[in-house]
């Protein structure tokens, strides 16, 4: 039986994916990622038969795939590839700028937002007892904005617990203290605790945060970032903005005129559907760009990447869309998963944090047993289960799943 779905999965990704995809299909890995493509174009499927063999609730990707404006930029731009991504990077740059009403040297593009929180790590923080504090010489570079000289990161991390924790390792890897503090009751960002906590450095706020999906009001936001000194970095990473409804969230981009301590992390990765292209950039002050770019790779952004944001800068309604069925979706789940008795942390983002009111090991087993991968174990929260909203059938054979191992009829 396993193996008749496999089967069916594997030609079902061959025929989404073309003649291209037939080597890769060999790839059990790729193969169950590849059931996921089942209706990637931009349509909820219908039928809950039609959900593949695993159902990835892990991992907050988005179900509804890229723009098909990126896929089609992305086809057309094959024979690019020998080319460095110089003139796509301006393009790119110049779209991000013009959108975020800022000028092109306030825009880092990266490998994932993740590249960002990175840089942002190695730049701002690191030990401050040994730390040199001359600048470091730099050799010149021809392409994409050099820098004669850097200084090295100094400074402890203040993050929240719990929150997205990639920067935390890179903080470490720096040889920088990590200071964790608890989110608020209302699952916010105990920002007062968070700057007392603060001495040069940088402070990490996921908003809305993962894996809450929580929010932290824009009132505290603005507060935080008027009173915090010009020493300590702020990093704001708005991974997670355009599915944020609450009248109560703004974004903080338009506060960076202000501030040259602000920078703002977003991502291709969500909303625009594109986790597997590795795309991201930053918005800050010039100054503070350049104090970035000495610790990113060269031209690490790939030229695929490029033309599909670029593409999908253009294609509002696929935000649109992609925002009004994750709302949708997020709806149905939680009105099901309250009828069972279950309530959830109020989600600004497209998962959502389910209260189980006990251990979630074994709820995450029983689903992982049944084909449902969910999001992990949050040690902060450990009864509160994270899952990514998915398509409808998707949620629909969570739910069953999820049934059964709670012993719910
Ligand atoms: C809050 C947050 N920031 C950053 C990232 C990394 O995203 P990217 O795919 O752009 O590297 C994620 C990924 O899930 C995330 O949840």
């Amino acid at each position: 039986m396993a193996n008749t779905s496999a089967s069916i999965s594997r030609r079902k990704f061959a025929k989404l994916l073309g003649v291209g995809a037939a080597c890769a299909v060999a790839s059990p890995r790729i193969t169950r990622a590849g059931s996921l493509f089942s209706g990637a174009a931009m349509r909820p499927a219908a039928d809950p038969a039609s959900v593949a063999s695993v159902v990835r609730l892990s991992a907050n990707e988005n179900p509804y795939g890229p723009s098909p404006m990126a896929i089609k930029a992305m086809t057309e731009a094959f024979s690019l590839s020998c080319r460095y991504p110089d003139d796509h990077a301006n393009v790119l740059v110049d779209s991000l700028a013009k959108i975020n009403r800022v000028s092109p040297d306030q825009i880092l593009i990266a490998d994932g937002s993740g590249e960002i929180l990175k840089v942002c790590a190695a730049a701002f923080t690191g030990p401050t007892s040994s730390a040199a504090t001359h600048p470091v010489e730099l050799v010149p570079r021809s392409r994409g904005g050099a820098m004669p000289a850097f200084v090295p990161g100094r400074g402890k991390m203040i993050v929240a617990d719990p929150t997205f924790e990639a920067i935390l390792n890179h903080a470490r890897v720096n040889m920088a203290e990590v200071v964790k503090v608890p989110l608020t009751a209302s699952f916010g960002h105990d920002l007062t605790k968070m700057l007392a906590a603060a001495s040069e450095g940088l402070i990490y706020i996921c908003n809305p945060n993962n894996p809450t999906a929580s929010i932290t009001p824009k009132n505290e936001m603005r507060e935080l970032i008027a009173k915090a000194p010009r020493e300590t970095i702020i990093l704001v990473d708005e991974a997670y903005h355009h599915y944020a409804e609450s009248a109560d969230y703004e974004s903080v981009i338009p506060l960076i005129k202000d501030h040259s301590n602000l920078i703002v992390a977003r991502t291709f990765s969500k909303i625009f559907g594109m986790a597997g292209l590795r795309l991201g950039y930053c918005v800050a002050q010039p100054q503070t760009i350049q104090r970035l770019r000495p610790h990113q790779t060269w031209d690490s952004v790939n030229i695929m990447a490029m033309v599909a944001g670029i593409a999908s800068l253009n294609d509002t309604d696929h935000v649109a869309t992609g925002r009004r069925w994750n709302s949708e979706t997020k709806k149905f789940t939680l009105s099901e998963l309250e009828r069972m008795g279950f309530k959830s942390i109020p989600s600004e983002a497209n998962f959502i944090m389910v209260d189980l009111k006990k251990p979630v090991r074994p709820m995450l087993d029983g689903l992982r047993e049944r084909g449902v991968q969910v999001g992990r174990l949050f040690p902060a929260l450990p009864n509160h289960m994270r899952v990514t909203i998915g398509k409808k059938p998707e949620m629909e054979a969570f739910l069953s799943s999820f049934r059964q191992v709670a012993g719910v009829a």
